[in-house]
């Protein structure tokens, strides 16, 4: 890949501004500074690239895979209205490449939200069809016995649905905590369905999105993972 096109996809900037770092010797190469638009590069042989003497964060190309572990009172949007977007957990010339969160995790929810500029992985992470289980952790506002886990995974309607949705698992580690599996990804889904079974939900944490969790990252951390794309 022609060394100037990968700086545009790695999000350093437009086809003009990358020409002006190539020109003026600001790009470097695992550590060897490339200054011909037209030199070449091995995506994925880029082990590091510096831009000006600083080291930015290499971007997998052509698809990257990213794992989050969300914080709170942050929205999975790019144009967020109350709290600051994920994307801006990530360095500036990676928001300019164009990513999306895969489903989305409510402002106050935290935990795994995978992130990828993979369009088919997305649709097939997300579609209802392919039933991909997502594990919550759920903090109750009313302490619960066994009898909120059998209402749960036999169906619940939720407020304006005219089909009865039914969690794949439910688990109630103590009164007030419940592990639920669901394999749909409704608007505010576990929070309607606990409130369809009349309780509250207090806290909310994913725990697992298929076979991610969150891989001992610290809230607001992240890592790019490797994907099996031939499923
Ligand atoms: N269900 C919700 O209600 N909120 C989330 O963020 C995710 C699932």
């Amino acid at each position: 890949m022609q060394l100037l096109k990968y700086l545009q996809a790695q999000g350093i900037g437009s086809r003009k501004q990358c020409q002006w770092l190539i020109d003026n010797d600001c790009v470097a190469v695992n550590g060897i500074i490339c200054n011909q638009a037209k030199d070449t590069v091995q995506p994925d042989n880029v082990q590091s690239l510096t831009i000006d003497g600083e080291d930015v964060v290499v971007v997998p190309l052509p698809y990257f895979y990213i794992l989050l572990n969300k914080p709170s009172d942050y929205e999975t949007s790019h144009k967020p209205r109350d709290y600051p977007s994920v994307f801006s957990l990530f360095p500036d010339h990676m928001r300019q490449i164009n990513m999306q969160a895969v489903g989305r995790l409510d402002a106050d929810t935290t935990g795994v939200l995978l992130i990828t500029n993979d369009g088919q992985f997305n649709h097939r992470m997300t579609s209802p069809k392919h039933k991909v289980a997502k594990r919550y952790r759920v903090t109750l506002k009313h302490a619960a016995d066994n009898q909120l886990c059998e209402t749960l995974k036999n169906g619940v309607l939720l407020h304006d649905e005219n089909e009865t949705v039914a969690a794949a698992d439910a688990v109630l580690s103590e009164p007030h905590i419940l592990e639920l599996t669901i394999t749909e990804g409704k608007y505010h889904q576990v929070k309607r369905m606990i409130a369809a079974a009349g309780n509250r939900v207090e806290q909310l944490h994913r725990s697992h999105f298929g076979t991610w969790d969150t891989q001992n990252l610290q809230s607001g951390e992240w890592k790019f993972i490797d994907v099996d794309t031939t499923e």
